[in-house]
């Protein structure tokens, strides 16, 4: 056993990659979302090694990435209408549905649940390796629970070291954030984590906007158990403000007789008149520019051992909805420890 992981990239790293999943091994494969921890969907003992790893409880389902729509009905019981038309639309993208399972799907999976989420992930690379491996992969984010998700190789090794087979490199995550999870399983269809498709898009398609149901999730009614509100923590407390008072905050946070507080900044726009001491972080931009750079923004944090980041979330619209969303869930981590 070594201490790394051995980290492969190019064809022969597919290759390699796609023979360690028929082995059995953990993979940890680039998506345009977040790095994924995979494993043969078909596998329980390779798929019992991804809760271990990930130190997450086993009742939470997995999301099974597959190659193309077209093998949907391999999973599902049925496709319905809706489900089609959103895999239609947006796969291969970051968007998961869940749908009625059939028997075939086994219980390691969807932990006893009667529905199995269902992801073509719109990355080239990951898609290449489903191609070469023939399967289904099961994989979550490839951090331990409840920590930030990965968005490159190198955070994957950082954080699992050699508890992971082999890390396929695809470089940087295009999206950045964790796929939309709409349930279309029920007679309502309901969005259970916002994501890297936009409510908004999801209208266009739909013809009528889907109701976001991530408040059931908060108060712990988790139909998504996955989606606790403590999750995506850094170490660092993560405070939300707005543009107008993070120059106040810094202050007040800085002249408190508290030696050891570091402060931090992440703002979409450069922040006039911050104190000296305050490390403003890069600009994240807005929309789809901050959710890019959330993730490797909040694993900086951490470095430069900021313990107070003041987070001014971009616009609510579009992505900016689920990078706000993750920004809420790492402040209500904050201050929990694992
Ligand atoms: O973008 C993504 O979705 C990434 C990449 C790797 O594909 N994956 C990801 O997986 O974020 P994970 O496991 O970290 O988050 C998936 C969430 C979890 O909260 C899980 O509980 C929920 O989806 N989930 C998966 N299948 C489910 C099901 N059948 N019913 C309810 N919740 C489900
Ligand atoms: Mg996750």
């Amino acid at each position: 056993m070594t201490d790394s992981p051995q980290v492969v990239s190019g064809p022969e790293g597919i290759a390699i990659a796609a023979a360690a999943l028929r082995a059995g091994q953990l993979v940890a494969l680039p998506t345009e979302t977040v790095y994924g921890l995979g494993a043969d969907a078909s596998n329980p003992d390779a798929v019992a090694e991804i809760f271990r790893v990930k130190g997450r409880p086993t009742n939470h389902p997995l999301i099974v990435h597959i190659a193309d729509a077209s093998v949907m009905g391999e999973w599902a019981a049925e496709v319905s209408p809706e489900a089609q038309a959103l895999a239609d639309a947006f796969w291969p993208g970051p968007l998961t549905v869940l749908v009625r399972r059939m028997a075939t799907v086994g219980d390691w999976v969807t932990g006893g649940r009667d529905t199995v989420g269902l992801r073509v992930p719109g990355d080239e690379i990951a898609l290449e390796l489903l191609r070469a491996f023939g399967g289904g992969i099961a994989a979550p984010s490839a951090n331990r629970f409840g920590k930030v998700s990965p968005t490159s190789a190198a955070h994957v090794v950082a954080d699992l070291g050699s508890d992971v087979a082999v890390v396929l490199d695809g470089g940087v995550c295009a999206v950045g954030v964790e796929s939309t999870i709409v349930d279309v399983s029920g007679d309502e269809i309901v969005v259970l984590r916002l994501g890297g498709v936009s409510v908004e898009a999801l209208a266009d398609v739909l013809g009528f906007r889907p109701r976001v149901e991530q408040t059931r999730a908060v108060v712990g009614e988790a139909v998504a158990p996955g989606m606790l509100a403590a999750h995506y923590s850094p170490a660092a407390t993560v405070v939300i403000c707005g543009v107008g008072e993070v120059v106040a905050l810094a202050g007040d946070l800085l002249s408190d007789d508290a030696p050891d507080v570091v402060v931090g900044v992440l703002a979409p726009h450069v922040i006039d008149g911050l104190p000296a001491e305050a490390i403003e972080l890069e600009p994240a931009g807005e929309g789809v520019d901050y959710a890019y750079a959330l993730y490797a923004r909040l694993r900086q944090a951490d470095r430069l051992g900021i313990t107070h980041l003041l987070c001014v979330p971009p616009m609510p619209v579009g992505v900016g909805a689920a990078v706000l969303d993750r920004l809420q869930r790492a402040a209500a981590s904050s201050g929990l420890v694992g």
